[in-house]
């Protein structure tokens, strides 16, 4: 396990750890994205999707649960589990049988059931204030995030 922190300044600042993440995703990677409401995961989840080639929409999942997007390489599924009562309506969401790379906003909804290999991501912050980007990594991350600093 490797954790670690960013400071993310503005939205803008989202790019280059979304950039990073999206450089080193697989299929059947999971990514928990945590925080309180409005922190930014659907902004960061958005950057990661458009640094994976979606030139679309990506609306918040907050009432559909799941949206897939069929990128060119693999298909991603972009997560809310706000809604979700009880983690065994995720097996009914069908998350845990996909091959599909998962971004996960509200993970902790899954409890347990949240995959032990999913990368970590906190956001904390709100409203204009600057963002801090923590995370845990287990080792089904190692080499791929945090990145290797520039040299
Ligand atoms: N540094 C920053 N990083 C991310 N978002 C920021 C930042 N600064 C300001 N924002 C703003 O904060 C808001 C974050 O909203 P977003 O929908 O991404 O949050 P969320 O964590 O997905 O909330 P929810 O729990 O409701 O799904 C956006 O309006 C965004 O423009
Ligand atoms: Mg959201």
């Amino acid at each position: 396990m490797v954790s670690g922190v960013l400071d993310i300044e503005s939205e803008t600042a989202l790019a280059a750890p979304a950039a990073a993440l999206a450089a080193v995703l697989r299929p059947g990677d999971t990514i928990a994205l945590s925080g309180d409401l409005g922190a930014g995961k659907t902004t960061l989840a958005r950057a990661m999707l458009r640094a994976l080639g979606w030139a679309g929409d990506v609306p918040s999942p907050t009432y559909t649960l799941v949206q897939p997007y069929d990128l060119e390489a693999f298909p991603v599924w972009h997560v809310d589990l706000y809604r979700l009562e009880d983690p065994h309506e995720a097996e009914a969401l069908g998350l845990f049988e996909t091959e599909a790379a998962l971004l996960i906003e509200w993970p902790e909804r899954l409890g347990a059931r949240l995959p032990a290999d999913a990368l970590r991501l906190h956001l904390a912050g709100s409203g204009d204030a600057p963002r801090h980007l923590t995370w845990t990594a287990p080792k089904a991350w190692e080499g791929r995030w945090p990145p290797l600093p520039p040299r």
